[in-house]
């Protein structure tokens, strides 16, 4: 990875990943894209430019003029907006994922793009969800999601594009909230445990999620595709978690901070139905062994980093 071309750049991925990999790469190196441009660090620090990913033409060329050798496709709708609205999931997800493996194919690019826990379905073992098992999904976003896996293979093998990818959970972070995803409960509830001291779940109590710490999820993307090819038995995708929590631990652990904190219930039957098809916990050993992935976070630092973060960052903004 010398020079990156980054799609769904401002997202809740994007926009850390991007000012990573500028502080690893070099500014010039990393050339951000959205469908939006914003006042942001990631437009201000290093090249931008407005990319719709289901335009083929336009991303191809704008990877081709910079010269880049390699793609982190990451624009895409995430399961609860992809089930709102299935057709626009089926022509974003998989239309600008196969503009990006286009794209990577021609230009000779190595190619990263997520997967997720919502490739698997409720017919999947649900505690210890080894690497390879049924896939299942019953979501939009489950079917792209596997669909996206099956075509990253196959890119790697008729046209040797190497495309690598990560099952990723929910994922923690503070910088930019994930918007439309099922796990984004776990996101909101650290900002309004600072903010009002209450969170009112849409997930029920009880229910296992996996998640992981953004810090852990930037780790194992750039670990993943600095990686040494030939140990690589598998490639799309890794299974990885750093934690499998259900709404009341996560309570508990704010609450040894803010110990008024106050947690109520109000279920969405939609993403109550999307994580309940989900797994609870993945097995991870695949990624530990092939290319060392070892995530630092667990729920308890996790959860003290976010509140401090979250804490200093509201409190700047007043
Ligand atoms: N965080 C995602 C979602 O909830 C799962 O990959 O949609």
């Amino acid at each position: 990875m010398e020079k990156v071309l980054v799609t769904g750049a401002l997202g809740q991925i994007g926009s850390e990943l991007t000012m990573t990999l500028r502080d690893i790469y070099g500014s010039a190196n990393v050339i951000a894209t959205d469908i939006r441009s914003t006042e942001s660090d990631v437009v201000h620090s290093g090249p931008f430019e407005v990319l719709d990913v289901t335009d083929e033409k336009a991303l191809f060329h704008t990877a081709k003029k910079h010269g880049v050798d390699t793609i982190i496709h990451l624009a895409a709708l995430l399961s609860a907006k992809a089930e709102a609205s299935p057709m626009l999931a089926w022509n974003l997800n998989m239309g600008g994922l196969v503009n990006a493996l286009e794209a990577a194919r021609l230009l000779d690019c190595q190619l990263f793009t997520p997967s997720s826990i919502g490739a698997f379905g409720p017919s999947t073992p649900k505690a210890g969800t080894p690497q390879d098992t049924i896939q299942r999904p019953t979501t939009m976003y489950g079917v792209n999601k596997v669909a996206g896996e099956l075509l990253c293979d196959y890119y790697f093998q008729k046209y040797h594009v190497d495309t690598r990818s990560l099952r990723f959970p929910g994922l923690i972070s503070y910088k930019t909230p994930p918007g439309g995803g099922t796990t984004d409960y776990a996101v909101e509830i650290y900002y309004e445990a600072i903010k009002r001291k209450r969170y009112t779940s849409y997930i029920a109590e009880g229910t296992y999620l996996d998640m992981m710490y953004m810090p852990d999820a930037l780790t194992a993307i750039v670990a993943l595709m600095e990686a040494d090819p030939t140990r690589l038995v598998h490639r799309n995708a890794f299974n990885v978690s750093a934690m499998s929590v259900e709404p009341e631990q996560i309570a508990a652990f704010i609450r040894k901070k803010i110990p008024e904190f106050v947690m109520d219930y109000q279920v969405d039957p939609v993403r109550q139905a999307i994580a309940e098809s989900w797994p609870d916990q993945l097995d991870c050993s695949c990624a530990r062994e092939e290319w060392g992935f070892e995530p630092a976070y667990n729920l308890e630092n996790m959860t003290e980093d976010m509140l401090t973060k979250i804490e200093s960052s509201l409190s700047v903004n007043q």
